[in-house]
């Protein structure tokens, strides 16, 4: 069978004042009406089960306790049983490392899809072609990712170097390559080199493998982790309320680390598949207008929005708008090229291609306490 699961922990200052600790970039609709995190579920459920009822059991949630109940109002569709509850943010091997575990205990052969959750995909049938062969890869027991043919030297993304030159993808079919060797974020100066040798892409953050091959990874590199996913599994054998007391007192102390550093760098026998489906990781303000509709001024604004000799702009209103009779208007006159954000408590406005700042209003607020 086929799981998915899908990472949405992650906190993020750079989408401010939109993003907030109770309220992370997965959870915003910042690409028109759902959030981030619902189109992934969505756009991944065919994986499952062809669609269907039967499908919504195999997708898993991976959460904070603190993001529960905004996670549950985001996808009502995923049943409780099926939300990994953190009690305390360990990074991703944690979260993922207790999936595979708690998945193979009906079935170490069940293949698990982990995805990020706060990513755009342009392209959802190449998408799931992509996602299919990496699925038919790791059925034949290689920990598998996605590759995507990097464009600049990115230091925010983890690097994977392919045994043999890539080549042109075209419109062929997605096919796993072996891997040489995976590089989570270098410095610029190594960024740099990669890309201009061609012969790497560009992790997209999702990892396909059988719950078993996992977990045997994690024991061969991750020993404490595997350790304290072992005492989870013993009190799940004694019942659920074990299981729950155990992940309580054990998560906390598992050592935080992301699967990139504590896994991915260190195994061998990696497979990834090139995908070419329009990968965002919609990383700023400046990617989200990229990706937003906008109007022939290359604007992109809530309706109803005045719009006077003003070209470019990022018009965003994430107010909660409780009172039926609230007719605020956003105008903009004469301006170019900027990021307008308004939400109950804050007002963002910041030129476009300076919106990677924002996070030093973030650091601002945090210094006045
Ligand atoms: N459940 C849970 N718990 N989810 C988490 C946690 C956690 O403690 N920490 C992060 N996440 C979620 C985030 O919400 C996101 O969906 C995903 O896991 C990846 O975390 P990021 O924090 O966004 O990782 P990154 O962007 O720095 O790097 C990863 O993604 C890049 C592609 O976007 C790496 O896999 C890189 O190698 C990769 O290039
Ligand atoms: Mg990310």
């Amino acid at each position: 069978s086929i799981h998915v699961l899908i990472l949405a922990g992650g906190a993020g200052t750079r989408f401010w004042p939109a993003s907030r600790a109770a309220r992370p970039k997965q959870l915003l609709p910042l690409l028109g009406g759902e959030p981030l995190l619902a189109a992934t579920a969505r756009r991944a459920l065919p994986l499952c089960a062809r669609g269907g009822r039967a499908g919504w059991e195999r997708v898993w949630i991976a959460t904070g306790q603190h993001l529960v109940a905004p996670t549950r109002a985001a996808l009502p569709e995923v049943s409780e049983r099926r939300l990994l509850v953190e009690p305390a943010p360990r990074n991703t091997a944690p979260c993922i490392g207790w999936a595979a575990a708690t998945i193979a205990r009906d079935d170490p052969e069940a293949v698990v899809v982990v995805l990020p959750s706060d990513h755009h995909i342009a392209d959802v049938p190449r998408f799931l072609e992509a996602l299919g062969a990496a699925v038919a890869s790791a059925q034949g027991g290689a920990i598998t990712t996605i590759g995507v043919r990097p464009t600049h030297p990115e230091t925010g993304f983890g690097y994977i170097e392919v045994e043999e030159a890539a080549g042109e993808e075209g419109a062929a079919p997605a096919q796993p390559r072996r891997v040489r060797r995976f590089v989570e974020k270098p410095s610029h100066e190594r960024a740099a080199e990669f890309v201009a040798s061609g012969r790497f892409l560009w992790n997209a953050g999702m990892f396909i493998f059988r719950a078993g091959d996992m977990l045997a990874a994690i024991r061969a590199h991750l020993p404490a982790l595997a350790a304290g996913l072992d005492e989870i599994d013993r009190a799940a054998a004694l019942g659920p309320g074990a299981e729950a007391e155990a992940v309580l007192r054990v998560f906390p102390g598992l050592p935080a680390v992301s699967i990139d550093h504590g896994v991915m760098e260190h195994v061998a026998g990696l497979a990834v598949v090139p995908g070419d489906f329009g990968w965002s990781d919609v990383g700023s303000w400046q990617s989200a207008w990229e990706l937003a509709d906008k109007d022939e001024r290359g604007n992109s604004a809530p309706a109803g929005s005045v719009l006077i000799d003003a070209h470019g702009n990022h018009v965003v209103d994430l107010r909660a708008r409780a009172a039926p009779d609230d007719r605020r208007v956003i105008a903009l006159v004469g301006v170019e090229g900027l990021v307008v954000v308004e939400t109950d408590d804050a007002l963002l406005i910041v030129p476009r291609d300076r919106a990677q700042e924002v996070k030093h209003a973030v650091d601002a607020l945090k210094a006045r306490g």
